[in-house]
């Protein structure tokens, strides 16, 4: 039996799957809310034979889509994707977005630029008035340069944790790289003002803020229900 903390994530998730028309080129993204739109795809495959071309963004998207029966292609494959549906782990008001706690953020980032539309499934948890209030954000850092980019990511003002897969190991993302998780005791003031600041740092791979990238949010509430909102401009 799901629980009702789950409920959001389904209802947002099936949601979104349903935007997917026949023919489309889609972008997978990663998470427990995404995970319910994969299935949805698969139903709606078999079911009235959906059409679409998945591009995954991780390995674990990638087995799970796999498994349900999705048609997947590489980034070589395609010069454009038709909608990108992926989760977050915060939103605010103008759609800028903390993403990441999965650790696939560059290809995250990456798909989502490539999307000419991005639709965000999340849980009303999720939505924001200001970002890094509820959740840390994630760096992604080359192995090599984490001492240096700890004493940047120190001087921008957070307090930066070493993202472990265990009691001696530092988890890896799919690249190959590291995740510092960096916590803002107050949390993000200026986003767009970070997200250069973060990119400007050497050894620093990609942030998890997702500044004009997502162009709607379907947010699932507790009842089962969700409402969908789209970006102004
Ligand atoms: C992975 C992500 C996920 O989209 C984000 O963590 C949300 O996950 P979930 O739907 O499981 O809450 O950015 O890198």
């Amino acid at each position: 039996m799901e629980t009702t903390v789950q409920d959001p994530k389904r209802s947002a998730g099936r949601r979104a799957a349903e935007m997917v028309e026949n023919g489309m080129t889609v972008g997978l993204g990663t998470g427990s809310t995404v995970w319910f739109t994969l299935e949805r795809l698969g139903e709606r495959i078999a079911e009235e034979g959906l059409e679409l071309r998945g591009v995954p963004t991780s390995r674990d998207t990638e087995g799970k889509a796999r498994e349900l029966g999705l048609d997947l292609v590489g980034l070589g494959d395609v010069s454009e994707i038709d909608l990108t549906i992926d989760g977050a782990d915060e939103i605010d008001g103008a759609f800028r977005m903390i993403k990441g706690g999965g650790g696939a953020l560059l290809r995250e980032k990456v798909v989502a630029a490539m999307s000419r539309r991005e639709v965000i499934v999340v849980g009303a948890n999720k939505v924001v008035e200001r970002l890094g209030t509820t959740f840390m954000l994630p760096v992604e850092v080359v192995p090599f340069a984490r001492p240096a980019v700890l004493r940047s990511l120190v001087d921008l003002g957070c307090e930066p944790i070493v993202r472990q897969a265990g009691p001696e190991a530092a988890f890896r993302t799919d690249n190959g790289n590291e995740i510092v998780d960096c916590r803002f005791p107050e949390g993000i003031a200026e986003p767009e003002a970070l997200e250069a600041a973060l990119a400007a740092i050497p050894g620093v791979v990609e942030s998890g803020l997702f500044i004009g990238l997502a162009h709607a949010v379907v947010i699932g509430t507790e009842d089962g229900g969700c409402e969908v909102r789209e970006r102004d401009s």
